[in-house]
């Protein structure tokens, strides 16, 4: 018996958000709306949006001494995490400068300030957690040294989800415990190199040869691919939604994929759970603040206007699987 649900390994950081008409080009100024500031970070963000659907979530990442270190503590407790793996100081709290244009696309920046500090003895000294954890969820805005730590330390039985973002080449070792990698076609191709081929089918072959078990890749509007070593390639459907900030639902979806695969359901049938839970998250603005409980998720089908929960052949709750294309994108 498990004690948590999942482990997220990862960043923290204070999102310092504006929007904007549109996104400047290199030497551009733009003006935009008042500053707003949020708890963010990729790590930070997964842990929220697992508990906020009902996982029992503890977060091991380092945040400075600091307000904005503060901010992301009150965050992770308000959604219910355990904070006991939160190490504080050593560094100012990460932060991401991020710009959001009318159609809900972002930019970011981040300054990974303490993200930089955790280490690979802090993953050491967080032993009980990973002994404790029925999953364990990673990005890259911590030391590859320390995501390298994070699978050495893996129980036994355990499963590891692994988000490479920032995308960088990655060792073996760590590709080889990811069951699933999840990446976007900007993280496949940097994973592949220069031969990537033109389809997420191509994506999917090359990305299996270098080592993980699965591979999910997220494809905006056209939903994502499902593809296992040992298995059938499956497309997974996108939800239809109105987008107005996609910032953090790409973390929404790892996190909710990682927290069902564990509960034993299919790699498909949590990517479509996880599918609808980034579809909410792109309807608010923000990145914690927009993610939603498990009955926010159950109500996705009356999201849309003109949407109607007794379309035939349409399930409802949240096994459903909306098939229509998506008017937003949650990567
Ligand atoms: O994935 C979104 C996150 O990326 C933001 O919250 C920001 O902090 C950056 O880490």
């Amino acid at each position: 018996m498990y004690d948590y649900d999942l482990l997220v390994v990862g960043s923290a950081n204070a999102d310092l958000v504006i929007g904007v008409e549109r996104r400047p080009a290199a030497g551009e100024t733009v003006l935009g709306s008042d500053l707003t500031v949020h708890p963010g970070g990729k790590g930070a963000n997964q842990a929220v949006a697992a508990a906020r659907l009902g996982a029992r979530t503890v977060l091991l990442a380092r945040v400075g001494d600091d307000a904005y270190g503060r901010l992301l503590l009150d965050s992770q407790r308000a959604a219910g995490v355990d904070t006991v793996g939160v190490l504080v100081g050593g560094a100012p709290t990460g932060v991401a400068l991020i710009t959001v244009d009318p159609s809900g696309d972002n930019s970011i920046v981040v300054s990974p300030g303490a993200n930089g500090r955790l280490m690979p003895e802090d993953v050491r000294a967080a032993g009980s957690l990973f002994q404790a954890s029925r999953v364990v969820s990673a990005q890259l805005e911590i030391p590859l040294e320390t995501v390298v730590e994070v699978v050495r330390n893996l129980a036994d039985g355990s499963r590891f989800v692994l988000n490479p973002s920032p995308p960088r080449p990655l060792p073996r070792e760590v590709l080889a415990a990811c069951d699933p990698l999840i990446v976007n076609e900007h993280e496949a191709r940097v994973l592949i190199g220069s031969g990537a081929g033109p389809e997420p089918e191509d994506w999917a072959r090359d990305l299996l040869a270098m080592g993980p078990s699965s591979v999910v890749i997220t494809l905006g509007e056209q939903g994502a691919l499902v593809a296992q070593r040992a298995g059938a390639r499956v497309r997974v459907p996108s939800v239809r939604v109105e987008a107005v900030d996609t910032t953090g639902a790409g973390d929404s979806f790892t996190a909710a994929l990682a927290w069902r695969l564990g509960r034993g359901e299919s790699l498909a049938e949590a990517a479509a759970y996880a599918a609808r839970v980034g579809a909410v998250a792109v309807t608010r603005h923000g990145a914690q603040e927009s993610f939603p409980t498990a009955e926010e998720v159950a109500a996705l089908c009356c999201a849309f206007p003109g949407d109607n929960p007794r379309t035939p052949g349409r399930k409802s709750g949240s096994e459903g699987l909306p098939g229509e294309p998506s008017r937003g994108e949650f990567q």
